[in-house]
């Protein structure tokens, strides 16, 4: 039943800074999906006796690639699949099942927050035995291969019924299908004090959780709504939908507007959450307010006495460069080690695995911690509603007395989108030529005290990442440029801004980075060279 098919590469299989995400078509060429398989399979190579999670966050061709993936696994020696009940599992709950049962890594079939359906998006995330995505080092093996690549294996049966938990046998392969729901819940509960949070609403405190018609709905359901007592309802669009009901599922201020709405109306809930396509994002609402995922990061790493597991103490706390500093200034406080790596959640990895840090997170709405290796989003939601139970102080509360005690970093992302590639390439290499001469320069009153590339030294395999660049000011405020790695097509110029101040606390964060952004356009020459004035994004 095992067949060798002859194939010829794809030149465009190279992972960005989560796994392999194209447009849906793309990834439904013929033999696509295969090519790249095989070449993960090749990269790897001796498979006998090793076991990998497969999952994904059910949007379209999850159900088509999943079949593949499970033959060609069979058809490549692999010993055992763990798989998500009808082919779910959201990033989090398999970077779980990953550790927990010991397995040789595992592959999320999501483009995470990318819009999905056959106009939309694909991707397929590979994770290796630490239950995080492997390092640059191994996906560049991995697009080698897919340069060269000539043939395939696959075990010719038909499709496989995921419908079912149990075990089956495939061409000698074990497929054990399993609830993807309830490891994961698990993990929650020892994590978090659930009886507290039960009483939080016993008393009436409401919510209302945004799935955005993606994976995390069985998992907010079980645990709002079915363990914790809130009451039906309080988990809105819970049902994984192929193209997400026409949503883009990325838990921001732009397209979660309909909870941001809601949140921002009369009948506004206590608080509020959305999480991302395959749930390792997560937005942060209170009543009329917003919390930045900088700020969220901060928060959590100064609140880790009131959760159980993290009660006796962390080890330190990491974010990746383009997030706001305001956990460095926790981190000070409490002592603890602090990292700032690249954009990618993989460069935590390292830290965590070597017990240098606890908590993480990225401005893109990521936070999480070293119980898993990637970021969760239901886990900051529980984390969030942990710190309100405990302190019966609201989100807006917090975040106020947060700063009082802190400071406030004022921050914004600026995405132009849709750029041409060559144009954005170049300028990023022209800014970066020119960074030296910004170097000491004083612009409209703000004092240039550093220029240049971010360049991280991981401090565990001594690997060296460049990623973005950093103009720092002698006032502590900072611009980050960087191009996405996520994108399906095109290319993505990411501005970050920060502006930080000890007194002014309350303030509109635009009218605050309006002198900043604007250095920050001209630094780089934005309208002249895209032709764009404004961003087409901001979050
Ligand atoms: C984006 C985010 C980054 C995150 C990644 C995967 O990557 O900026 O923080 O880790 O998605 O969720 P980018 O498109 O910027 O490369
Ligand atoms: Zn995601």
């Amino acid at each position: 039943m095992i067949k060798t098919i002859a194939t010829t590469p794809y030149d465009d299989q190279k992972m960005g800074t989560a796994g392999l995400r194209r447009k849906s078509k793309v990834v439904m060429q013929p033999n696509y999906v295969e090519n790249f398989m095989q070449s993960i399979f090749n990269t790897i190579g001796d498979l006998h006796g090793k076991t990998f999670v497969v999952g994904g966050d059910g949007r379209y061709y999850n159900d088509i690639a999943i079949q593949k993936i499970i033959k060609m696994a069979a058809a490549n020696g692999v010993a055992k699949l763990i798989v998500g009940q009808n082919g779910f599992i959201s990033t989090p709950a398999g970077s779980n099942v990953i550790l927990k049962n010991h397995a040789n890594g595992g592959f999320i079939l999501s483009a995470s927050h990318n819009p999905g359906g056959p106009n939309g998006d694909f991707g397929i995330k590979y994770s290796n035995e630490s239950g995080g995505q492997i390092p640059s080092q191994i996906s560049d093996k991995i697009y080698q291969n897919t340069k060269m690549i000539t043939e395939y294996k696959i075990c010719d049966i038909p499709d496989i019924d995921l419908s079912e938990l149990g075990v089956q046998n495939i061409c000698g392969m074990t497929v054990e299908v399993i609830d993807p729901v309830k490891d994961y819940v698990e993990m929650m509960q020892q994590i978090f004090d659930f009886s507290a949070l039960k009483k939080l609403f016993a008393a009436g405190f409401t919510m209302r959780f945004d799935a955005m018609n993606a994976v995390t709905g069985p998992y907010a359901v079980r645990i709002f709504e079915e363990i914790l007592g809130a009451p039906k309802g309080t988990v809105v669009h819970a049902s994984p939908l192929p193209d997400f009901g026409g949503l883009h599922p990325d838990p921001n201020l732009v397209y979660a507007k309909e909870l941001v709405d809601f949140m921002n109306s009369d009948k506004a809930a206590d608080f509020g959450a959305a999480n991302d396509g395959d749930g390792d994002r997560n937005m942060i609402l209170g009543r009329h307010f917003f919390v930045t995922p900088s700020d969220s990061l901060a928060i959590i790493t100064d609140n880790f006495q009131l959760i159980p597991a993290y009660k006796n103490g962390i080890y330190g706390v990491a974010k990746s460069a383009a997030t706001s500093t305001a956990v460095s200034r926790v981190a000070r406080a409490h002592d603890i080690g602090y990292y700032e790596v690249p954009t990618g959640w993989k460069y935590f990895v390292n830290l965590m695995d070597s017990k240098r840090i606890t908590f993480c997170g990225e401005e893109s709405f990521g936070t999480g911690s070293s119980h898993i290796r990637e970021k969760d989003g239901i886990w900051a939601v529980l984390f969030w509603l942990s710190i309100i139970a405990a302190t019966g102080k609201s989100v807006e509360q917090i975040t106020r007395e947060h700063w009082a005690k802190y400071g406030r970093s004022y921050y914004m992302r600026f995405d132009f989108e849709g750029l041409d590639t060559g144009v954005a390439d170049k300028l990023m290499s022209d800014l970066e030529n020119k960074l030296p001469s910004l170097n000491g320069k004083n612009i409209n009153g703000f004092q240039i005290s550093s220029a240049a590339p971010f360049i991280y030294n991981d401090p565990v395999d001594g690997s060296s990442t460049k990623n973005g660049l950093i103009i720092s000011f002698a006032d502590g405020s900072r611009i980050v440029y960087r191009l996405s790695g996520t994108g399906s097509s095109g290319a993505t110029l990411r501005v970050y801004l920060e502006r930080y101040s000890k007194t002014d606390l309350d303030n509109e964060p635009l009218k605050m980075l309006e002198e900043i952004l604007k250095i920050a356009m001209d630094a780089a020459e934005i309208p002249e060279r895209t032709g764009k004035h404004q961003a087409d994004v901001i979050t």
